[in-house]
């Protein structure tokens, strides 16, 4: 067999970055927390601005051998050049945002995203003179409308945060690159065991490492994945000068966890599917939306772009929602009622959508009736975790009966 053969997902998830430490000889990486590092004078200078690839690790906000080991792996699961690791999600983006763009530039964003990006791009980036609209990403017309002369950036979430709306990737990228834009993709909900942004035409893959990533809801990180020399500018423009940098043993914890995402993806997706399917025939469900449901509105698209359609589903009540999630929180026992995604608990939380047009900037008209198609009054945000679907059924279950 030749030796230029890619290894399998979860074997570069397991070895990348990690080759047995010379020196203490351990088989699991030490964890490197020392925010220092000797250096020779003719390998390094003091400023971050004579930074290279051949640079030593100098200080920890610089780069550290546990998160550089990450980087490596992330950047190989990604199948990109190089990553960049954040304290959060929240610091990636706002980094990639701000490192990137100028005043007079012009952002193209999701008009259903993440509520913190939706609102750092709404509330903060005009402070610099930034420019944003938003488009609907599922309609190629909307997003072709939506640049101007002075686009620099579009940005969008496959699938969307929290209606799990998807865009088409590479046809999106073919636009963006056709006005002589770059193309960012939130791949949080996704990972790279279902889609891969970069092979696609995207520019930039974002990722909250809090989520499946990491898998275990321990740790806060954020990464961007892109090419070697708009990493590199980066790094010096917006990880060091921002300092978001993450913490060694968030890192190290991270890794961990991606040894065995390619096995929890499997698990989730089938997991999510059982319960999407028992809701979608049981009487107090109004609407289900998960990818991996032929009933979802974007089926084809889930198909030919997701490999895996993971545990992020959505459900409406015929009950008010208001009501039900009350009793939820009551009654639920293998479900925990609180916010965030991608662990092995299965959590879920009420979004009303008049909470929605209160926190997002412009779903008026056609953005409305395709956030409304999907979300009606307001649905249950679910992450299906790891424990047995039909405890997980059960659960649903037992807390939908009104008392
Ligand atoms: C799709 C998406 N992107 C980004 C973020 C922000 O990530 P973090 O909480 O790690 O800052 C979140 C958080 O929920 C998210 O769901």
């Amino acid at each position: 067999m030749s030796s230029s053969r890619k290894k399998a997902f979860s074997t570069r998830s397991i070895h990348v970055g990690e080759p047995t430490e010379a020196g203490t000889q351990a088989v699991e990486p030490s964890l490197v927390l020392s925010t220092n590092f000797v250096f020779n004078p003719d390998e390094a200078g003091f400023s971050a601005e004579t930074l290279d690839e051949k640079t030593p690790n100098v200080y920890a906000r610089w780069s550290t051998p546990t998160v550089r080991a990450l980087e490596a792996k992330l950047a190989d699961l990604e199948d990109g050049e190089d990553a960049l690791s954040f304290a959060s999600g929240m610091g990636a983006i706002s980094a990639l945002f701000l490192g990137t763009l100028r005043g007079g530039d012009h952002l193209v964003l999701s008009d259903v995203c993440y509520a913190g990006v939706a609102e750092l791009a709404r509330n903060t980036l005009p402070g610099f003179g930034i420019e944003v609209t938003t488009a609907n990403f599922s309609d190629l017309d909307a997003v072709s409308a939506a640049i101007r002369p002075n686009t620099k950036l579009l940005w969008a979430e496959t699938p969307c945060n929290p209606i799990l709306r998807l865009t088409d990737i590479a046809a999106v990228a073919a636009i963006a690159h056709a006005a002589g834009a770059r193309f960012g993709v939130d791949s949080t909900m996704a990972t790279p065991v279902a889609t891969k942004p970069l092979t696609l035409g995207a520019d930039y893959v974002a990722h909250s490492l809090t989520k499946y990533l990491n898998g275990h809801g321990d740790a806060l990180g954020g990464a961007i994945i892109g090419r070697k020399e708009a990493m590199g500018k980066l790094r010096q423009g917006a990880l060091i000068h921002f300092g978001g940098a993450l913490s060694p043993f968030n890192a190290w914890l991270i890794r961990r966890g991606l040894h065995t995402l390619e096995v929890r993806m499997k698990a989730h997706q089938e997991n999510a599917l059982r319960v999407a399917s028992y809701l979608e025939s049981h009487p107090a469900i109004r609407r289900v939306i998960y990818p991996g449901l032929p009933s979802h509105p974007q089926y084809a698209l889930a198909q030919r772009q997701m490999t895996n359609t993971a545990g992020m589903l959505t459900f409406q009540t015929k009950e008010d929602g208001a009501e039900v999630a009350r009793r939820f929180y009551r009654k639920l026992q293998d479900f925990t009622y609180a916010v965030s995604l991608g662990k092995q608990r299965s959590l879920l939380f009420y979004i009303p959508t008049a909470d929605i047009l209160q926190s997002s900037f412009s779903l008026q008209g056609a953005a409305l009736a395709s956030y409304r198609e999907y979300a009606g009054d307001g649905i249950f945000r679910v992450s299906i975790g790891l424990e047995g679907a039909e405890d997980l059924c059960a659960d649903l279950d037992q807390a939908l009966r009104k008392e």
